[in-house]
């Protein structure tokens, strides 16, 4: 999950290079930071420090040599202790890590019976101490091969080490990209961290290892020790620059971008998705896959393409998905969707599915990402960067690429291209004054509630469940989504006098039946929001949405708002970085 920038060349400003890079990284991890460098005296100075990178000031200046790392907490607790890069008991080994050493234990315990002294509470500080053993009697080279090869689980390792002034990196499993400029080398956990600077990159692979010195690159594998040519390649992508513009914050900047994304998609993408239309249909076997709000998509885009298309297709949560892969073959499908293209639990099933020869058929938004890089056929998003944590255009472009895709299996795309297009008028009327006046109001008066429930029938559970996730990640208020028909097998006895109860009604064959849930809340006390193209009598506020043919995309933008303004009216620090959360999720 944390973010990781190098340098090493011949600018002497790589401490600001640095800095720099890690803020542009920081939607990785955000709750400390820090910095390596070789000083003029070639010492190691490292400077690390917790909370939002963009709030501290950076101490160190010159050199032409440093690591830095953004992190996102998994062993040890937000302290400055426990920020990367750790060091050896010498200090000259220093050490960024991304990932988990699941018997870090064991070495740690190893480790101290040799006398060294360990200084945080991480995994990752077994990493120098091994390395600083292992380096007593040989080469460095050889140390870093020998102490990767004793790190069990998914990790990458960048390394400074002080003697040889060098840049050791290696992975197994999270990403690493190495950046060619001239006569220097950049290293980061994300292209777009290198892309200010050059667009040839390598993507470094499993178990091989990088030796970078001053202007020069050393490809090894980490357990055959042969040479690997270096192969990088020139990438025709362009980092846009992402402001908030005039918004306060991102994630509403991002919420009103939907319109144009959807349009984007309806105009662009016809050719490309009636390409991959035939994929789908020839298939045996589809699977959806995708974390959180993605896998709210999987789910929208089951009940899409069985009403559209006429066909079935499996979704399953990414994290579960390897559970259920026994029966893939050759001839299965996996769909994955995701937003940054780097969540580890949907690349660790496809990398599954891709020894059993399945194919791989990415909707993804992040070019250049692993899972970009992992399928065999992808279809780009285009809802260009979403920097807030909470995504919110990501989503509504993934439910656009869905439909657009299931009305071309049904072989009649020009009415989803007409749908796609009305939908965005309607989110650009949700847009106006009139309606976020109207969710301003009710989240003042529901913000001091500690539970909130969402309902929605056919495809507007998934909405219920997306609705229910913008709602608790960036307001902290506790809220759930179910299904319309499922209160009464129990969650019905939670709801008590005034607890507030999202329905989602739309004028489809859901309606009636979802009125009479939202009557069994109204009576046992809720206070019942409306989100229906038609107002009814059950409704103690409404929030109309009126009917395109495709609910799904309308209906959730009141609720991101909700989500939104509810976050505001509760005080959260920066509702576009909830806390204990970030952007890529690239730990399992
Ligand atoms: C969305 O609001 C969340 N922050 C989160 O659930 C996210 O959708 C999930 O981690 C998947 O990310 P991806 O689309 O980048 O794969």
């Amino acid at each position: 999950m944390c973010g990781i920038f190098g340098y090493i060349g011949t600018k002497t400003n790589a401490p600001e290079m640095i800095f720099k890079g890690l803020q542009t990284l920081e939607y990785r991890g955000y709750d400390s930071w820090g910095i390596a460098i070789l000083n003029s005296n070639q010492k190691l100075q490292r400077q690390r420090q917790t909370g939002k990178i963009d709030k501290k000031q950076l101490k160190l200046s010159g050199g032409t040599i440093g690591i830095g790392h953004t992190r996102w907490a998994t062993h040890g607790g937000v302290f400055e202790k426990n920020a990367h890069p750790h060091l050896d008991c010498n200090e000259e080994i220093a050490v960024l890590h991304n990932g988990i050493i699941e018997n870090y234990q064991e070495l740690k315990e190893e480790l101290l019976k040799k006398g060294h002294h360990f200084t945080s509470d991480t995994d990752t500080e077994v990493v120098p101490h091994l390395l600083e053993e292992y380096v007593k009697h040989s080469p460095i080279k050889n140390a870093v091969k020998k102490t990767f090869q004793r790190l069990r689980g998914l990790s990458a390792l960048v390394i400074l080490y002080q003697r040889t002034k060098e840049i050791f990196v290696v992975k197994n499993g999270s990403p690493i990209v190495i950046g060619k400029g001239q006569d220097e080398y950049f290293i980061a956990s994300d292209a777009v961290g290198i892309l200010p600077y050059t667009n040839t990159l390598l993507f470094l692979n499993d178990h091989e290892l990088a030796i970078l010195g001053e202007n020069s690159l050393v490809l090894e594998h980490i357990d055959t020790d042969k040479h690997i040519k270096e192969y990088f390649e020139t990438v025709s992508w362009q980092q846009s620059h992402v402001t908030k513009g005039n918004y306060k914050h991102f994630m509403l900047k991002e919420i009103a971008e939907q319109p144009q994304v959807i349009r984007t998609i309806a105009k662009t993408q016809k050719e490309l998705i009636e390409k991959q239309a035939p994929r789908i249909e020839h298939a045996f076997g589809t699977f959806f896959i995708g974390s959180g709000t993605a896998s709210y998509a999987c789910l929208a885009g089951t009940y899409l393409f069985s009403k559209i298309a006429h066909i079935h297709v499996n979704m399953a949560p990414a994290s579960e998905f390897m559970y259920l892969e026994d029966f893939l073959t050759p001839d299965s499908l996996i769909i994955p969707l995701s937003q940054s293209g780097e969540t580890i639990d949907i690349v660790e099933p496809l990398t599954r599915a891709k020894k059993k020869g399945s194919k791989i058929l990415a909707i993804v938004n992040t070019l250049g990402s692993t899972i970009y890089r992992l399928a065999d056929q992808t279809i780009l998003l285009q809802a260009g960067p979403e920097k807030a944590v909470a995504s919110t255009k990501a989503y509504t472009a993934k439910i656009a690429v869905l439909t657009y895709l299931a009305y071309a299996i049904a072989k009649d795309s020009q009415t989803g291209q007409k749908k796609l297009l009305e939908s965005a008028q309607e989110i650009q009327r949700l847009l106006k004054p009139n309606t976020t006046k109207t969710l301003r109001s009710i989240a003042k008066k529901i913000a001091r509630h500690e539970h909130v429930y969402l309902i929605g029938r056919g495809m507007s559970y998934a909405t219920a469940l997306e609705g229910a996730l913008k709602i608790k990640e960036v307001s902290y208020i506790h809220a759930e989504g179910l299904a319309g028909g499922e209160i009464k097998h129990g969650p019905i006895a939670l709801i008590d006098k005034g607890t507030p109860c999202i329905v989602i009604a739309p004028q489809d064959e859901t309606h009636a039946a979802i009125l009479s849930n939202a009557m069994e809340l109204k009576s046992r006390g809720g206070y019942i929001i409306g989100i229906s193209p038609k107002n009814s009598p059950i409704f103690d506020e409404w929030i109309q949405v009126k009917d395109t043919g495709i609910p799904l995309i309308t209906q959730v933008i009141p609720l991101q708002l909700l989500g939104y303004f509810l976050s505001l009216q509760r005080g959260v620090a920066d509702p576009d970085k909830p806390r204990n959360l970030a952007k890529s999720v690239t730990v399992k």
